[in-house]
């Protein structure tokens, strides 16, 4: 009985998958050839083959020997992963094979540069009784009520046609997610006060901002630091272009730039989802921190899923959700709940191409604190 639904499911994802590529095409029948079987995976000349339109699609290299058993086994480790999440009958998510399916374990792990500083974390660079303006250029007033949903990659900054939500960038092999995450908060503030859609550059961060680690990691409030002693200019990406390894900081105040008057920051009370979206639809995305795996035994199986998550909502089982254990830094840039499902999400903006996950988004359930991604939300907003 449950075979036969599974095979109806695969047969209603042909009908729908009109555009599908040979690799989507041959990932399917490989997942129904293993339906029954005892363990996925065992099947190498399919693996073998795979593998081989694998590398076709995402553009991979003729390689040395050991390189290609390197790239084959972590393909292979991908895709038990995924096969075995199909076998669990997991529904709120799903996997699927990107560019991160032939990475190694090590690799995955460098993406995730979040290093939370140890003591007190400073709530906001604002003085007593300042007031923050929100995204439209209101004077934030305190609670409004809340839309059911809400996304900034849908909305233009007020009066124009101007997007205020960057396309979607990729961190490549670097541990620089929290810059990615700081400059996509710095390109929503110049769309909304310049009216204007700017690219900026996260190289400049990687390599100036000194109390981070380039590409081995780092937080919001350093990154923060930086930008304000460098009285808030930032060149832009075509000026500064991102290069996935730490170089000479190289900014030029007289290259292109974007000059801000000056910007407050502030985090939203942890563990409260209500309040954090009243934060969103005022002052805009948020910069926030999750658990994406790591290589210890119990969360090998949160890294992996996670690298090969490709839609639905994420909510994994074992999430660490402490603020200490959060390990890659995202940007929240809408809410809403899944029409399939119910359940409530949080819209989370990724720096890992648009091959990964919903063009390079996912969902993960909202209000429970899921991974940690309510533990330390931070917001960036002109000074009233
Ligand atoms: C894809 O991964 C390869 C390494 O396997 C990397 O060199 C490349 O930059 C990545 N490209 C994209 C668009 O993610
Ligand atoms: C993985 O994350 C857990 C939970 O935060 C932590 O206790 C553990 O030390 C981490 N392991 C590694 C290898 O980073």
């Amino acid at each position: 009985m449950r075979t036969t639904k599974f095979v109806l499911c695969f047969i209603l994802l042909v009908g729908v998958q009109v555009s599908s590529t040979d690799l989507d095409k041959a990932l399917e029948s490989f997942i129904a050839s293993t339906i029954g079987k005892s363990s996925g995976g065992s099947n190498s000349d399919a693996i073998q083959n795979l593998f081989n339109l694998y590398k076709k699609e995402f553009n991979r290299k003729t390689q040395t020997t050991n390189e290609e058993k390197l790239r084959l086994d972590s393909f292979s480790a991908s895709l038990n992963t995924l096969v075995d999440h199909h076998r669990q009958g997991e529904k709120a998510y799903t996997l699927g094979l990107n560019n991160h399916s032939d990475w190694t374990q090590d690799e995955l792990t460098k993406l995730n540069g979040v290093r939370v500083p140890q003591g007190n974390i400073l709530t906001t660079n604002a003085k007593a009784g300042e007031r923050f303006t929100t995204w439209d250029g209101k004077i934030a007033t305190g609670k409004t009520s809340l839309p059911t949903s809400y996304d900034y990659t849908t909305r233009v900054a007020s009066g124009t046609n101007v997007p205020v939500v960057q396309p979607i960038k990729d961190q490549g092999n670097c541990g620089s997610c929290y810059t990615f995450a700081f400059i996509s908060l710095l390109e929503f503030q110049y769309a909304v006060q310049l009216k204007a859609s700017q690219s900026l550059s996260e190289q400049q961060m990687v390599d100036c901002s000194t109390k981070d680690n380039g590409c081995n990691g780092g937080y919001f409030t350093n990154t923060f630091s930086y930008i304000l002693s460098n009285l808030w200019q930032v060149n832009t990406e075509s000026y500064y272009p991102y290069k996935a390894v730490k170089n000479t900081c190289v900014f030029k105040s007289t290259g292109p730039e974007v000059k801000y008057g000056s910007l407050l920051y502030s985090t939203v009370t942890p563990n409260n989802a209500a309040a954090m979206q009243q934060a969103l639809v005022n002052y805009g995305p948020l910069w926030v921190s999750v658990f994406a795996g790591n290589s210890s035994a119990s969360y090998q199986q949160i890294l992996s899923r996670f690298g090969g998550y490709k839609s639905g909502i994420w909510q994994p089982s074992g999430c660490p959700t402490s603020l200490a254990s959060t390990n890659h830094a995202v940007v929240i840039v809408g809410y809403g709940v899944d029409a399939t499902t119910n359940i409530p999400y949080w819209k989370v903006r990724n720096s890992w191409g648009t091959s990964w996950g919903e063009a390079g988004y996912f969902r993960i359930q909202s209000g429970v604190n899921m991974c940690g991604i309510e533990s330390g939300p931070f917001y960036i907003a002109k000074p009233a």
